[in-house]
């Protein structure tokens, strides 16, 4: 017999972010470490060119899982913030160089200034022009004069046109994850998309199904770049390609006005 819970829900009904929350320990095995290394290289380079040898402070706002850093660590002293701790822990075990702290990338000061400030995907997580002010405000907040701040919009009001969907399978440990990621706009006036998610999760030989639901930002490619300059950079935009995926990624990089390093 079908109970009414079971004959479809709305989206508005499934709870948001449980990624980073009760469902944190899928990430690795959704999106594992090394799949960020070609990536990671583009962002390597970006912060060779503009900061010259040596072991620079990096710090990293919404730094999720670490994956992404877990490829610059290497190179640079990394400091990293998020406001999930689950997420935050997963990062710790990856990194554990890394000074690791609790804050939201709009409103956190750390009072110490470094070479770099990356937001990776976690940028996404801005909805508002508000939001994204914000958080650029927070990156030139914690550079020294110089300093540069590197981004990357996912997503830009010009170019998406959706809905896209998505069909991922990944296995690791005991952990195997079919996922399937609809993101939509429901409302093409305002600044946000929703993506939805049903996780197919066998653990211990037994399949279970979970959803998610994330908002994420998405703005034009101008106010990204007026947002740069207004909050004091001076932006540059790069345009890389991944040849394992084939997809093509904006990267944002503004150098903060001051005395040139
Ligand atoms: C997709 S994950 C980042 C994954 C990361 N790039 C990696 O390599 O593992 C996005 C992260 O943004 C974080 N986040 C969302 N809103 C945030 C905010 N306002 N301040 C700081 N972190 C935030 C989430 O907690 C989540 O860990």
């Amino acid at each position: 017999m079908y109970r009414q819970e079971h004959i479809g829900m709305e989206p508005r009904d499934i709870p948001l972010n449980r990624l980073y929350h009760d469902l944190a320990h899928l990430w690795p095995v959704m999106s594992p470490p090394e799949e960020y290394a070609e990536e990671a290289a583009y962002w390597r380079a970006a912060l060779r060119e503009a900061l010259g040898a040596g072991r620079h402070p990096i710090l990293e706002l919404g730094v999720g899982g670490g994956h992404n850093l877990s490829h610059l660590t290497a190179d640079f002293q990394a400091t990293a913030v998020d406001v999930s701790e689950n997420m935050l822990a997963h990062s710790r075990r990856l990194n554990p160089g890394v000074e690791h702290l609790v804050g939201d990338m709009r409103h956190v000061r750390l009072d110490r200034a470094f070479a770099a400030v990356l937001i990776h995907d976690a940028i996404n997580h801005m909805l508002s022009e508000a939001d994204l002010r914000a958080a650029f405000a927070t990156a030139a907040a914690h550079l020294e004069p110089g300093g540069v701040f590197i981004t990357s919009p996912e997503f830009l009001r010009e170019t998406f046109h959706g809905p896209r969907a998505e069909v991922c399978t990944r296995t690791k440990g005991g952990t195997h994850l079919t996922y399937i990621e609809y993101t939509h706009d429901p409302n093409p006036a305002d600044t946000t998309l929703e993506a939805v998610f049903a996780h197919f999760i066998t653990e211990g030989g037994r399949l279970r199904v979970e959803h998610d639901r994330m908002i994420t930002g998405i703005f034009p490619r101008s106010l990204w770049l007026r947002l740069m300059k207004e909050t004091g950079f001076t932006p540059e935009e790069r345009v890389y390609r991944l040849a394992s995926t084939g997809a093509e990624y904006l990267l944002l990089l503004g150098r903060l006005r001051g005395p040139s390093r």
